[in-house]
């Protein structure tokens, strides 16, 4: 990949470029599971969708395949314009590590590690020096208000702190999408509050960003709402932002 290339590919039908692409796309597993069934979806730069679902709809299969961990069975797949059928599995971690940051329900911190460190490792493919990576990384612990945290390790951490590191890490290379599997699951929903702000941040700053949630006021809050049952999209409903409240509440109201 060209250092030239873009995350843009082509047009979509909001005038964003468009990111994800995907047609068609059906994934079985081995056993005969079949997870996805003729998904279509189009995400343009600059979007915030939830997807949503009951458990075992196909949500973490959507998110896999959007983020070239795993290859549909059918259909085709466009991220930021390349074809990843077209791609070598080199050619695709590539694109991956340029592109995609990923936040996982669980957190995947490396244990007895610091959070500075967890989070440099986030740029470990990209070539940059090590104090590079770790100037980088302490930058974006900044970001989702950790500063004071830097040398702290997982265990040291609670778990919105955690999943906070854990977003520092995906977005520390500055991906242009940014893909989050229940980053509010294991929270409270204090913490989870503030992991949805820290998207949304993210997102006004030019991330395009998927947020699976089981939440159905997240997901309601959510510019775009995409939802899946039995591994089909049933809904693609775009959320009218909630009206802010009036600042004077006088006779002609
Ligand atoms: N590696 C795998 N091998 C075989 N079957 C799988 C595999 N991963 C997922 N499945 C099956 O595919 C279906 C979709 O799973 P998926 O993990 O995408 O669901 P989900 O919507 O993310 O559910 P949850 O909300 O519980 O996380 C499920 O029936 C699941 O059992
Ligand atoms: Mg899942």
């Amino acid at each position: 990949m060209s250092g030239a290339e873009t995350m843009s590919g082509t047009n979509g039908a909001e005038g964003g470029a468009t990111v994800v692409g995907l047609r068609g796309v059906t994934k079985e597993y081995a056993g005969g599971v079949t997870a996805l069934r003729g998904v279509d979806l189009t995400v343009a730069e600059g979007e915030l969708l939830a997807i949503v679902g009951p458990s075992g709809s196909g949500k973490s299969t959507l998110l896999h395949i959007v983020g070239t961990l795993d290859r549909p069975t059918t259909g085709s797949v466009h991220i930021a314009g390349h074809d990843v059928a077209a791609l070598s599995d080199r050619r695709l971690s590539a694109l991956r590590a340029q592109h995609v940051g990923f936040v996982f329900q669980a957190f995947h911190l490396v244990p007895g590690v610091s959070a500075r460190d967890n989070v440099a490792e986030g740029l470990l493919y990209s070539g940059l020096p090590r104090s590079v990576r770790r100037r980088r990384a302490a930058e974006a612990l900044e970001r989702v208000g950790l500063a004071d945290r830097l040398d702290h390790r997982p265990h040291q951490l609670s778990g919105g702190q955690k999943q906070r590191v854990a977003i520092a890490r995906a977005v520390v290379g500055e991906p242009a999408l940014l893909l989050a599997d229940e980053p509010t699951g294991a929270l409270d929903s204090a913490s989870g509050a503030a992991v949805m702000e820290l998207l949304r941040d993210l997102n006004r700053e030019g991330a395009t960003i998927a947020v699976i949630t089981h939440d159905t006021e997240i997901a309601a809050g959510l510019p775009r709402e995409v939802r899946i049952r039995d591994g089909e999209v049933v809904a693609d409903v775009r959320n009218v932002p909630a009206p802010v409240p009036p600042v004077e509440t006088g006779a002609g109201l």
